[in-house]
């Protein structure tokens, strides 16, 4: 509720020092006068889509070189945009959302017997799930359970770990990357509404594998730990997406909290808690983290702070937060919450769009794949859909 009230008025910005009033709407008037737009652009383009009979580009990644970018099914972040709507629905109650959600949705389902890919809890799990959540409609039940049967297929026993990506097959053979750790909570659902613990048993494995693989002595991970799939040893310590195979990227940081204190909701086993904490004072303590704790691409980035910011990480960070604050009690608590919103607020006062820009997208300042000099401070769904989950987290949903 604090947070509303914050967003509410107007925000006091306290990271430099000195207290400047910035003018902001409510966040939800704004998501709603943003997402208008978005939906608009999206429902022109599934129109031209149809028209031309590709029927392929189904949902709003990210906006680049001033051009709204639309991705296929198949990409890992096809989910969020229908994620968004269910989250306005939720906020706002207003049929309208529902409506929008449930065509976005639907164009995700044929992913369900995607088994190319790990990417199926971000793309499955924040459409259906949501709105299987929202609507309990039977349908979007089915279509979770089938997209879990088709996740643990690329579940190796041997390593204990389901592995990532296929691309890359000269450097990898078994790449398990800490973004996986998102893809966990589908499973755990899918073993919650079955009975079936198959689903939970591979979850809690693969994050066992990730808790005793991934991590550094200072608690910040690699990014993609390579196997042997014949023996379950590591072969490679690699980034992809980072600076450096030995630095640590800020969304990959991001991805182990949130993933943890998730884990740690359905397990309850304390190991996940204690890595959470870890991962956390990692982050919040780091001497690369600016004041307003939206941090840089990379922790070790070489030009900081002259490098781009990736305020996606910082949503993550901030609804993963809010969640580890409800976990634990004590001062450490209360800290936990007041990062969470002291993120949100300075969110909102320094990296909104302005409103009618950047398509009816929520958030700027994002960054998606540096190294390739690919979605470079931008406009991103998944940073949108954070946005929104902290944003209900602060109000205690
Ligand atoms: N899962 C890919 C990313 O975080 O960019």
């Amino acid at each position: 509720m604090k947070s509303f009230i914050i967003s509410l008025f107007t925000l006091l910005i306290v990271s430099s020092g000195c207290i400047t009033q910035v003018e902001t709407i409510p966040t939800l008037e704004f998501a709603s006068q943003q997402l208008e737009l978005l939906i608009a652009e999206s429902d022109a383009n599934l129109d031209a889509e149809n028209r031309s009979n590709r029927g392929r580009l189904i949902a709003p990644r990210t906006v680049e070189g001033g051009e709204l970018h639309f991705v296929h099914s198949g990409d890992w972040t096809s989910g969020f945009f229908p994620g968004v709507l269910w989250q306005m629905y939720e906020l706002t109650g207003e049929e309208k959302w529902a409506e929008s959600a449930k065509t976005y949705t639907s164009l995700v389902e044929r992913e369900k017997r995607n088994g190319r890919t790990h990417d199926m809890g971000f793309k499955v799990y924040c459409s259906f799930g949501q709105g299987y959540r929202l609507t309990k409609d039977m349908d979007y039940r089915d279509v979770i359970i089938e997209s879990a049967n088709t996740l643990i297929t690329r579940f190796n026993p041997t390593i204990g770990a389901i592995r990532s990506w296929d691309h890359n097959t000269d450097k990898w053979e078994h790449p398990v990357i800490i973004d996986n750790m998102m893809n966990l909570e589908l499973l755990f659902r899918a073993t919650q509404e079955t009975g079936d613990s198959t689903y939970y048993n591979i979850a809690v494995s693969h994050a066992n594998t990730t808790l005793r693989e991934h991590f550094r002595e200072d608690n910040s991970s690699y990014h993609v730990i390579d196997f042997y799939p014949e023996t379950g040893e590591v072969r490679k310590r690699n980034t992809h997406q980072g600076y450096a195979h030995e630095s640590a990227w800020a969304r990959g940081q991001a991805w182990g909290l949130y993933g943890f204190t998730m884990s740690y909701r359905f397990t309850q086993d304390p190991a996940y808690l204690e890595q959470a904490q870890k991962i956390a004072a990692f982050i919040l303590t780091h001497p690369n983290m600016p004041d307003d704790l939206v941090p840089y691409w990379d922790f070790n980035a070489p030009d900081i702070p002259n490098e781009a910011r990736d305020v996606s990480a910082a949503t993550i960070i901030s609804s993963a937060l809010f969640e580890l604050s409800s976990m634990i009690e004590g001062e450490q608590a209360t800290y936990y919450e007041n990062v969470a919103n002291k993120i949100l607020a300075n969110i909102d006062a320094k990296y909104r769009s302005d409103i009618g820009d950047n398509f009816g997208f929520l958030l700027d300042h994002s960054t998606g794949n540096h190294p390739k000099d690919s979605e470079v401070d931008v406009p991103i769904n998944y940073a949108d859909y954070y946005y929104l989950e902290a944003f209900s987290r602060s109000l205690g949903n």
